[in-house]
């Protein structure tokens, strides 16, 4: 049998159409699973409270059933269904937070799904700041689980094309309402123990955190274990990503491959001839939104290696460098996410 159809749902990304929001939390409510732009990435939307709709989710990503999913609400009074006791530290930094990239780990009220949390006794929540996904939140009316809407091991889709692209008749609809602002993923904060610690690098940097709580901390090395999805290969193109450290070296590399015959690729500004140049200033908030879009065009052009040059890892350089990192396999190599 046919897979029917990703429907597609353009959506103005400023002032979303009431019956565009309307259709698509329907599909929601009834269980089925829709795409919708955040400010960071593409999320996989489903009921989160519904213990079917992660085993869902899992199989439209082909995603491992042990990495838990981030709930998506509109308003933070909903925390009070996802979580019996919203520590004191939260408060400040939904007041300077959110809507917006930063995700926080609370511990789980019995309602919400082990399926959701990953079989973790803690629940990751964020408020998004995208005018069509609190839009298509406060429609629907429940929070909702979403990962980013690629298939596992794929980069993140920053705009609709990557999600039909990855998951065109494996979900029911995508809203397209543009490509994404940011283009990396929120920033997790743990705040489910004493010390508030960073799982994962975002948009929201350390010191932006430690403006308002001076005691939270970065995850030491091999400590992110703690958020499942960081154990994982993430953010792989099929090419492989070679991260220039000595430019007279990639250069000279970059020659001998051209020379040999292979389609090598350039992110950056210091391209040799004959390479796939995309051009990448340096500048790490153009890196966050533009390199997972970068890493899928370089596989549609069937480039076998690419070169990317770095960013300091100052500010959102942290996160952009740990997901350049990532695609380049410095983590460990199994497939996910
Ligand atoms: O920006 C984002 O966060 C996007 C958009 C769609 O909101 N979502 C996203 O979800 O990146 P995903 O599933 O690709 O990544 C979720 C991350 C994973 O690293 C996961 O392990 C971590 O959050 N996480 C989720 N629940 C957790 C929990 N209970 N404890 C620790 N880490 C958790
Ligand atoms: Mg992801």
């Amino acid at each position: 049998m046919a897979l029917k159809d990703t429907k597609v749902l353009p959506v103005d990304p400023v002032n979303p159409e009431d019956s565009v929001i309307l259709q698509a939390a329907h599909l929601l409510v009834r269980g089925e699973l829709v795409a919708f732009p955040t400010e960071t990435v593409y999320g996989l939307g489903g009921d989160a409270l519904d213990a079917r709709t992660p085993q869902r989710i899992y199989e439209a990503k082909n995603r491992p059933a042990d990495n838990p999913l981030i709930v998506h609400i509109a308003h933070w009074k909903q925390l009070e269904q996802l979580t019996p006791e919203i520590p004191d530290t939260a408060y400040p930094l939904i007041r300077n937070f959110w809507p917006g990239p930063l995700t926080m780990v609370f511990k789980r009220a019995e309602n919400v799904p082990l399926s959701t949390t990953g079989g973790q006794q803690t629940v990751a929540v964020r408020m998004p700041d995208h005018p069509v996904a609190l839009a298509l939140l406060r429609k629907a009316g429940i929070p909702v689980a979403a990962p980013s809407a690629n298939l596992s091991g794929r980069p993140s889709p920053t705009t609709a094309e990557h999600v039909i692209d990855d998951l065109n008749g494996r979900i029911a609809a995508v809203l397209d309402g543009g490509p994404t602002r940011i283009g990396l993923e929120s920033t997790v904060l743990d705040l489910s123990a004493a010390i508030p610690v960073i799982l994962r690098p975002g948009g929201i940097t350390i010191d932006m955190i430690n403006a308002v709580v001076p005691y939270a901390i970065s995850a030491a090395p091999g400590e992110a274990e703690r958020s499942p999805g960081t154990r994982y290969r993430h953010y792989a193109p099929r090419a492989k990503v070679i991260v220039v450290e000595s430019l007279e070296h990639s250069i000279e590399e970059a020659r001998l491959l051209i020379n040999r015959g292979h389609r090598v690729g350039w992110i950056g500004q210091n391209s040799p001839p004959h390479a796939l140049h995309l051009m990448f200033p340096n500048d790490a908030a153009f890196y966050a939104r533009f390199y997972y879009a970068a890493l899928r065009d370089i596989d549609h052009q069937g480039v076998e290696v690419v070169f990317v040059e770095p960013v300091r890892e100052e500010g959102v350089g942290v996160a952009v460098m740990d997901r350049v990192k990532r695609s380049a396999g410095y983590d460990k190599p199994e497939s996910s996410s």
